[in-house]
């Protein structure tokens, strides 16, 4: 096959049968699976550098990082298994580490001449034959048999939808905290900031520094988990899959519950639900904030008027900033909204990676964990590189719905029903399943059993 048309620049010379969009932390690992597995790609990324979200003030205006911006989940959980962080890093490094350890995986594993950078994928369409057809922003189009999308799920900012009563008559600033860059915006000033997720609390505690006055607001309660617990990051106590999941989730609460006290404690709303039911929350300074009077809690915002803010409890505050940390949608500009799109969040794939209808079309990175994603986006790039060779046959389009069903349905019974808890996988759990799945897959594909299981023609390498 050809595979380009038009005047694409930086034309592949041989056979590239992959197409992989963003280096991002997803995109690069899928990269090396695809690398090492001697599989032929051209991966396409919109910046000059890999990293992603992890680029502060990325070029390719994605990034949601600020200039203080530390991980919220420890080294050791957010490593790739084959190539450790520096034992010089601290135990939550700062992003400008973060963007580092991703230039060297890429650098180690010597597959970055394989990325085009500053190349955009604007389209993707499927043919009749299923050939992926890839229209770059350079207006060249070229064919490719399968396509990996590993574009990010933090990049569009989620505003309230429908926005307050009076929003658009708020005579202070209002923003999202996909923009926010660093607490200088707040100096002086009276902010409300509504969420109680990990940008709300991240940003209220960098406000409370600088702000004449902080009011954090939220519409729910949530479990707040300091990143240290006992003396060590608090993800690394032990957390074995075997174990039973409602023992695990009582044992954590428990613990939680001792070491911290309920947030009403704090003045902030009572959860509605236990630790585990809802994203992770992760700060160690909030509530030591709170507790010194530098943040107010307040219930979630009902309307805005003039300088007013007014909170559902019928009580006001003057204000300057209103800042939405209330989260991100899930978007894949480059696709036709009738073949893949992701309305409220809802995309439905076998486990975060297959499209059960379109067997050359994968994402990598499109979950949720309560846990780090580079470890989870890694297994998923092997396990797509193992599909992709005929190493691993999927189950029968029939048990591949089923499971997509049973896992949407398990979902719906775990989590707190909410945009931001569609795609969430537990990192021990989805990892141990994978595990299992990709067993059962390689069995497949060597008995060829498959009544009705799907073997991916081999990728001509
Ligand atoms: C503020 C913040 C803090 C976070 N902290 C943590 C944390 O501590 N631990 C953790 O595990 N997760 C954290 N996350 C989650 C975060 O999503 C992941 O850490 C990680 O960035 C996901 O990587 P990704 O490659 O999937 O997406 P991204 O990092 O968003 O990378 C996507 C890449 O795709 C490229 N791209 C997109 N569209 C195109 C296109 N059409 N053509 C070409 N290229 C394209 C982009 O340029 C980008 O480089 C955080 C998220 C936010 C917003
Ligand atoms: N330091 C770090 O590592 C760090 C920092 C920031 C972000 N992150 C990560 O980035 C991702 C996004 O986090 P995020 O905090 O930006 O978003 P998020 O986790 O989706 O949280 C959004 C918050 O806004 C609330 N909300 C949404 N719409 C609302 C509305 N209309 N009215 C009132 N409240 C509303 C949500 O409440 P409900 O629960 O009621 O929906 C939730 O509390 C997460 O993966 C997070 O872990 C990490």
């Amino acid at each position: 096959m050809n595979n380009e048309m038009g005047n694409g620049r930086s034309a592949p010379s041989g056979p590239s049968r992959v197409c992989l969009i963003g280096a991002g932390s997803s995109g690069i690992t899928a990269a090396k699976a695809l690398h090492e597995r001697g599989i032929p790609f051209d991966c396409f990324e919109k910046s000059d550098r890999v990293g992603g979200n992890w680029v502060f003030a990325n070029k390719n205006g994605m990034s949601s990082a600020y200039r203080d911006l530390f991980i919220n989940t420890s080294r050791p959980r957010m490593q790739y298994s084959d190539f450790p962080m520096s034992e010089s890093f601290p135990d939550f490094p700062h992003h400008t580490h973060i963007a580092a350890y991703f230039r060297d995986y890429v650098d180690h594993f010597g597959f970055g001449e394989k990325i085009s950078f500053e190349t955009s994928v604007e389209h993707a369409s499927r043919r009749e034959d299923g050939t992926w057809e890839i229209q770059l922003d350079s207006g060249g189009i070229r064919l490719y048999d399968a396509l990996l999308v590993a574009n990010g799920h933090h990049w569009l900012p989620r505003w309230p939808e429908p926005a307050f009563p009076g929003a658009d008559t708020f005579a202070g600033e209002q923003f999202h905290s996909h923009s926010y860059l660093d607490s200088s915006v707040f100096a002086g000033k009276r902010v409300v900031i509504l969420g109680m997720g990990n940008s709300a609390m991240d940003i209220s505690v960098e406000a409370s520094y600088v702000a004449d006055r902080t009011y954090l607001a939220a519409r729910h309660g949530v479990w707040i988990v300091p990143k240290y617990m006992f003396g060590r990051p608090t993800d690394q106590f032990p957390d074995h899959a075997q174990m039973p999941f409602k023992i695990r989730k009582r044992l954590k609460h428990l613990v939680l519950k001792t070491y911290t006290g309920s947030p009403e404690r704090y003045g902030l709303p009572k959860p509605d639900h236990r630790l585990g039911d809802a994203h992770y929350t992760a700060s160690s300074r909030i509530l030591d904030r709170i507790s010194h009077g530098a943040i107010t809690p307040k219930p979630n915002i009902e309307s805005l008027a003039g300088s007013q803010v007014r909170f559902v409890d019928g009580s006001t505050v003057d204000a300057d900033v209103v800042l939405y940390c209330t989260g991100y949608k899930i978007s894949f500009p480059f696709f036709d909204e009738d073949l893949i799109c992701a309305p409220d969040n809802h995309i439905e794939l076998f486990r975060r990676v297959f499209q059960p209808d379109i067997p050359n079309l994968f994402f990598i990175g499109l979950l949720q964990p309560l846990g780090a994603t580079m470890p989870l986006a890694e297994a998923q790039g092997a396990w797509i590189g193992e599909y992709l060779q005929g190493r691993y046959a999927l189950p029968s389009p029939a048990k591949l719905r089923a499971d997509i069903a049973a896992d949407q349905a398990a979902m719906r019974k775990r989590y707190v029903a909410s945009k931001r808890h569609t795609i969430q996988v537990d990192v021990n759990d989805y990892l141990h399943a994978l595990a299992k799945e990709r067993r059962a897959g390689v069995a497949r594909a060597r008995s060829s059993s498959g009544s009705g299981s799907f073997v991916c023609p081999p990728v001509r390498t």
